[in-house]
């Protein structure tokens, strides 16, 4: 007989007595009554615009390449994109510095090029986030050239973190803090006077100098920031390096577990910690950005990248006046294992209802390695911060097996997700680029130490029997694609049963119709056949979602009907379907 907890309701009690003789099931998540709001189980793309599409032909994917092709996202079944920055930029972080948030850069297009986005997006019933860099400029921007040729003390530099040096003459560094691109986070400027001045402070790299939050017109411009695309009509906005924006009082020396990793072995950016983190000023900074978003009509958002830790700090970003949304990175880094996915997936969705919120899932992303790859290293699900060709390679063939399960577990998550361009193809990471090609300043910055995230940036296949895989007329691509990435182009996944491209596609169908991402979550343990350790499941609404990470096949349960699988099921010796190894199952209780 199943034993329920108390918070267990009645319609699933009869269900599951009846169905799932012998097993404890364990609501942890109740599902949301009438209509979500839009972002709450939403499934929202992103688009990593210089390696979407290319319209004209430079090998650098472009806003009218975006526009062109939004009838694949369409087609996919997401509800919103998010466009990582394409404002004018030197380039040197690929846009994350900023030289002017209201002028689009001309390699990727116009502002009439992001208003025909943003019309035709709307049009196909697709809403629009864009990117807010907020923590740091772009050397080049005019504020940082204005300090650059302004003295010491004087207010154009009070809107960056310029201060004197240590030692005798300065000649020191003012703290110890490392940039996460590798040497220290302060570079040292020459006054006018060709002096040896003050260093100004970089989290990352030295051009892009972190803006003072203590400061007044800082607040001022990033709001009328936001009011200008808010009034252009976008959706919403991923807010960078959310946790960064205030660093605590005094830039104290940091002397605990650092970050930054300056060789290949050290453990990356798992997560951040020390005094340039977290602090609780950022929240009052979001709380005066969410007031902002609330005044337009439409329910527009806000999404806080935070690598922040435990979940319970994650979660006080999503309180209910700061951003709606937080990416769930812990999930994202969780290891091949069914205990560690049941235990981040509760403390997600137990840390996020305690503040009204919903649970932002994600696996892949511009910054991470693409999580098939991830999931075909041998400690599989481990976190490198990229693969060079002479690292260990991925087993291709069980990473895109596991790819699949680990996104059909996110996908039947209640909650929101979000997707990063190429996943729906199964893209491997590219881990043999030249080092010519290489352009991630990680890569640059500990000279060529640590490889870096160009292999998750490689330009997409569309078409494999056209010129740079179809991403450009012209067969030009900013970062070489490998030849593998013919087998993963659209063209040769569209229709075809069983291609991840089609289970994307009907998972998501599914999600919706079922009404997945504002469902509920009961963890199942005892079905007939399955090990605790190595199978994981759970039930959403009327549907049973079994992932087997175990190496014996696990049984369907009888009455069930399969809705989709992440790869062909087997067959046991009474003729019966089994869910192989490294499979997620989404099944139908028959009522
Ligand atoms: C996070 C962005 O996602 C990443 O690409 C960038 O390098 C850093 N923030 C700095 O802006
Ligand atoms: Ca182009």
């Amino acid at each position: 007989m199943a034993e329920f907890t108390q918070k267990v309701d009645h319609s699933m009690k009869s269900l599951m007595s009846k169905q799932l003789p012998s097993t404890t099931t364990t609501l942890i998540h109740r599902a949301i009554v009438g209509a979500p709001d839009w972002w709450r189980d939403a499934v929202i793309y992103q688009v990593y615009p210089r390696s979407f599409a290319d319209s004209n032909g430079d090998g650098i994917g472009d806003l009218p390449g975006v526009t062109a092709r939004l009838d694949h996202l369409v087609e996919l079944g997401v509800d919103a994109i998010w466009l990582s920055p394409f404002y004018r930029s030197p380039l040197k972080d690929g846009g994350y510095d900023v030289a002017d948030y209201r002028e689009v850069d001309p390699l990727l297009g116009t502002l009439a090029d992001v208003d025909a986005l943003l019309a035709a997006a709307h049009e196909q019933g697709l809403r629009v986030l864009v990117d807010l860099v907020p923590n740091h400029t772009s050397s080049a921007h005019g504020w940082f050239q204005e300090a650059l040729a302004s003295a010491p003390g004087s207010a154009a530099r009070d809107r960056y973190v310029f201060r004197t040096g240590r030692g005798e003459l300065g000649e020191e560094p003012p703290n110890n803090w490392l940039s996460k691109f590798g040497g220290p986070a302060w570079t040292r400027v020459t006054e006018a006077d060709d002096s040896p001045g003050e260093w100004y402070l970089h989290l990352f790299d030295s051009s892009q100098p972190d803006l003072n939050w203590e400061n007044a017109q800082v607040h001022a411009e990033f709001e009328q920031v936001l009011r200008f695309w808010l009034d252009r009509g976008v959706d919403g906005f991923r807010i960078d390096v959310a946790h960064g924006l205030v660093k605590a009082p005094e830039l104290p020396d940091w002397t605990g577990r650092t970050t930054t990793a300056t060789g290949r072995k050290r453990r990356p950016n798992v997560t951040d910690e020390g005094p340039m983190w977290d602090q609780d000023g950022v929240h009052e900074i979001l709380r005066a950005w969410r007031k902002v978003v609330a005044e337009y009509p439409g329910d527009r958002v806000l999404v806080a990248e935070a690598w922040v830790q435990p979940i319970e700090r994650l979660a006080r970003y999503v309180r209910p006046d700061e951003t709606h949304q937080a990416f769930n990175f812990e999930f994202l880094k969780t290891r091949w294992s069914v205990p560690r996915y049941r235990a981040v997936i509760t403390e997600s969705l137990e840390a996020n209802d305690s503040v009204g919120a919903t649970t932002t899932w994600v696996l892949s992303n511009h910054d991470v390695v693409r999580h098939p790859s991830r999931l075909g290293l041998k400690k599989a699900g481990s976190f490198p911060a990229g693969i060079a060709a002479t690292d260990e390679q991925p087993d291709e063939h069980r990473g895109l097996m596991r790819g699949r399960a680990a996104s059909l577990l996110m996908l039947g998550l209640p909650g929101s997700a979000y997707l990063y361009q190429g996943e729906e193809l199964g893209l491997p990471e590219a881990t043999a680029l030249p080092t010519e090609a290489r352009q991630d300043p990680t890569f640059l910055g500990t000279g060529g130490n640590k490889i870096g995230r160009d292999g998750c940036r490689v330009p997409l296949p569309w078409v494999a029997d056209a010129p740079a895989l179809g991403f450009s007329p012209s067969g030009a691509s900013w970062l070489p694609q490998p030849a593998s990435f013919a087998r993963y182009a659209l063209d040769t996944q569209l229709g075809v049963p069983g291609s991840t491209y089609e289970m994307y596609r009907a998972a998501l169908h599914l999600r919706r119709v079922r009404r997945l991402g504002s469902g509920s979550l009961a963890w199942v343990v005892g079905l007939a056949g399955t090990k605790k350790k190595k199978v994981l499941a759970f039930i959403n609404r009327d549907v049973m979602i079994v992932m087997n990470l175990g190496a014996a096949a696990v049984p369907i349960t009888p009455g069930c009907a399969v809705l989709i699988t992440s790869r062909r099921l087997g067959i046991d010796a009474e003729g019966r379907q089994t869910i192989p190894r490294d499979t997620t199952v989404w099944l139908r209780f028959s009522s």
